[in-house]
């Protein structure tokens, strides 16, 4: 017998009957190359943190993730050109856009905007890595377009090939407002938001959508069903509802109204997390970026307070294990303060950063190091409950 069949596999998590129905959490299911979180650095993308790569550009960031090593300038050069050459979309997808009903949330019209793009666009051969890189560069030309319709704003602006990624992507918004700040909060905003590990909800729909094949197109509008739900995504919506409702950045008043929030059985939103037992640093590096773009902004000026006045009041409560501010905290105030003021549009915004590392992963395992069909088909197992096992 060879030293592999008599050597056990390491123990990684002991799976007892209290795990079940616990919406998998914490199991290892699987490996992840573009990123990891962990309880005190949170996310990091190939190693790198997110401090070290906030000045990036979006595209090296991307091309870190697909690569798993930063570009040369060349290569970034030559990188830029590949996704806008890419980022057209067939003008049929913005005729069905604009068929669909304005009171849908830009989250239903982005999944539905997904399968146009798919229908329109994906490859012959149901190449994941092609279309990934031509999802990449589209998304921008797509999510700029539901705005402009939904809001009734005009007809969709093309996308410019001498632009950087989020420069284009403000430009194809078309807000006058705004300008070189507002694109810079975006390319952070997208850089901050682009991957989160292989096991949050929308990635992990994404991936599992994937492992049966479908093309990358109906997995992304998968992952992008799962990212709307206000447990996920959404929740960035409700951060800034919790901001205005708090509405004072006087530290003294903003704790009362915190706690008569609390009293009355309101919830505070933005703090807390999955996975990180302290502030997240993608919080820690918006604030920064509020504090110096947006010094005497009302909006981030009550969030930079929540900051201060919200972890010692839920550390009261023993059973909260992190009572510090997550990456929603303070996006929507920024957001808002730079022009992009309809939080029904922050989930799409989420959305339409988070793609990259979905897709990245989505190809990361079609094919997969040895199996160059991809991973098995996720399969789980449910155990039996409340039933007979037999009805004889
Ligand atoms: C996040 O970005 O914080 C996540 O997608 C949430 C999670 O990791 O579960």
């Amino acid at each position: 017998m060879s030293e592999a069949t008599t050597t056990a596999p390491k123990v990684l998590f002991e799976i007892t009957e209290d795990k079940l129905n616990t919406g998998l959490r914490g199991f290892p299911v699987g490996t992840c190359r573009t990123s990891a979180v962990s309880p005190t650095l949170g996310v990091t993308y190939v190693g790198y943190t997110l401090e070290q790569l906030k000045d990036k550009s979006a595209e090296e960031v991307i091309y870190l993730l697909l690569h798993k090593e930063l570009p040369t300038p060349e290569q970034t050069e030559a990188f830029k050109a590949d996704l806008a050459k890419r980022s057209e979309i067939d003008p049929a997808v913005y005729d069905a856009l604009k068929a669909l009903p304005k009171s849908g949330h830009p989250m239903e019209w982005l999944i539905t905007g997904l399968s146009l793009l798919g229908m329109t666009g994906k490859s012959e051969s149901n190449d994941y890595k092609e279309d990934c890189l031509n999802l990449i560069a589209r998304i921008s030309t797509l999510v700029a377009a539901i705005i402009r319709i939904r809001e009734g704003w005009g007809d969709p602006i093309q996308p410019r090939f001498d632009l950087p990624f989020a420069e284009n992507f403000a430009h194809m918004i078309g807000l006058e407002e705004g300008g070189d700040v507002l694109a810079d909060l975006l390319r952070m905003f997208y850089i901050l938001h682009m991957d989160h590990g292989g096991g949050n909800l929308s990635t992990f729909t994404g991936k599992a959508v994937a492992s049966g094949k479908a093309d990358m197109y109906s997995s992304i509008a998968a992952a992008m069903a799962a990212l709307y739900g206000p447990r996920h995504g959404r929740a960035n919506q409700e951060c800034l509802a919790f901001v205005k409702e708090v509405g004072t950045s006087d530290p003294v008043e903003c704790e009362k109204r915190v706690r008569d929030i609390m009293a009355a059985g309101g919830l505070v939103y933005g703090f807390g997390h999955a996975v990180l037992r302290q502030e997240d640093p993608r919080a820690t590096i918006q604030y920064a970026w509020g504090e110096k773009h947006f010094p005497d902004n009302e909006l981030v000026k009550t969030a930079i307070t929540l900051r201060n006045v919200v972890p010692p009041i839920l550390q009261e409560n023993p059973k909260i294990s992190n009572p510090f501010p997550n990456v929603d905290a303070v996006s929507g105030s920024l957001l808002t303060a730079a022009g992009l003021s309809n939080p029904d549009y922050y989930t799409l915004m989420f959305g339409w950063s988070r793609v990259a590392g979905i897709a990245a992963q989505i190809v990361d395992e079609r094919p997969f190091p040895g199996k160059k069909d991809g991973l098995a088909i996720y399969r789980p197992k449910y155990i039996a409950d409340g039933q007979p096992a037999s009805r004889d």
